[in-house]
């Protein structure tokens, strides 16, 4: 039985996953390389740092950790500046729907996210009260497939893995929870979700389940 849910934030409860593409696309086209969205798959659920990792290693390009860093930063402004007018109308398709079903089940919510932009974006969206325990990338360093965004939260909330449900929009967050020992729900395109227990297209097809 499923006690608890961990949500993934970008690209599951609110459509911030194309302005990552955004960000990124525009970065790389500043070292030469055309970024595709068969690349940015592969970024889904990814650090940030680890993401510019990735891309310079596709760009070819060999650069000092200053630069990266002034990189890490200019990227992060760009995303900010892209996001900046978000608002509930970002949520994605079912997801107040589904927070207000688990809350009234008394189910647990927890964030597990890898971003170090969450609480804004929860706050812009305005459902950060639904949650119970919020991890996020200023919390945990280990990017996804790493199991700890998805371990701390379950410990946060006091609820054992094999009781935890984790909805998850990217491979690595598939592979995360699965190394966590926990079930997982795909959102979106089953051929970008292997080794999920169930791919749905989004979180409103959930509702009914709880
Ligand atoms: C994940 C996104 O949720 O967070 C990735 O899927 C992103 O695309 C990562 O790189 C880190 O986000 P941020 O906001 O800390 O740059
Ligand atoms: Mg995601």
């Amino acid at each position: 039985t499923v006690k608890a849910v961990i949500f993934d934030l970008d690209g599951v409860l609110v459509d911030t996953a194309v302005y990552h593409f955004q960000a990124w696309h525009r970065l790389a086209e500043g070292l030469g390389y055309s970024f595709s969205l068969v690349d940015n798959e592969q970024l889904k659920g990814v650090s940030r740092i680890e993401s510019l990792e990735l891309i310079l290693k596709w760009a070819g390009a060999k650069i000092s950790d200053a630069e990266k860093a002034d990189l890490l930063s200019l990227k992060n402004k760009w995303y900010l500046e892209l996001i900046e007018q978000l608002s509930p109308d970002h949520l994605l398709s079912g997801s107040l729907d589904l927070l207000e079903k688990l809350q009234k089940k008394g189910i647990k919510i927890a964030l597990g996210s890898a971003s170090k932009n969450a609480m804004g974006i929860l706050e812009k969206t305005g459902i950060i009260s639904y949650f119970d325990a919020l991890i996020d990338g200023n919390v945990v360093q280990l990017s996804k497939p790493n199991p700890a965004v998805f371990l701390k939260g379950a410990e946060a909330l006091g609820i054992e893995p094999a009781c935890c449900l984790v909805l998850e929009d990217a491979q690595a967050g598939i592979d995360a929870a699965r190394a966590a020992g926990m079930q997982v729900i795909g959102i979106g395109q089953a051929e970008h979700l292997n080794g999920a227990d169930l791919v749905v297209a989004d979180l409103g097809a959930l509702v009914d389940k709880f």
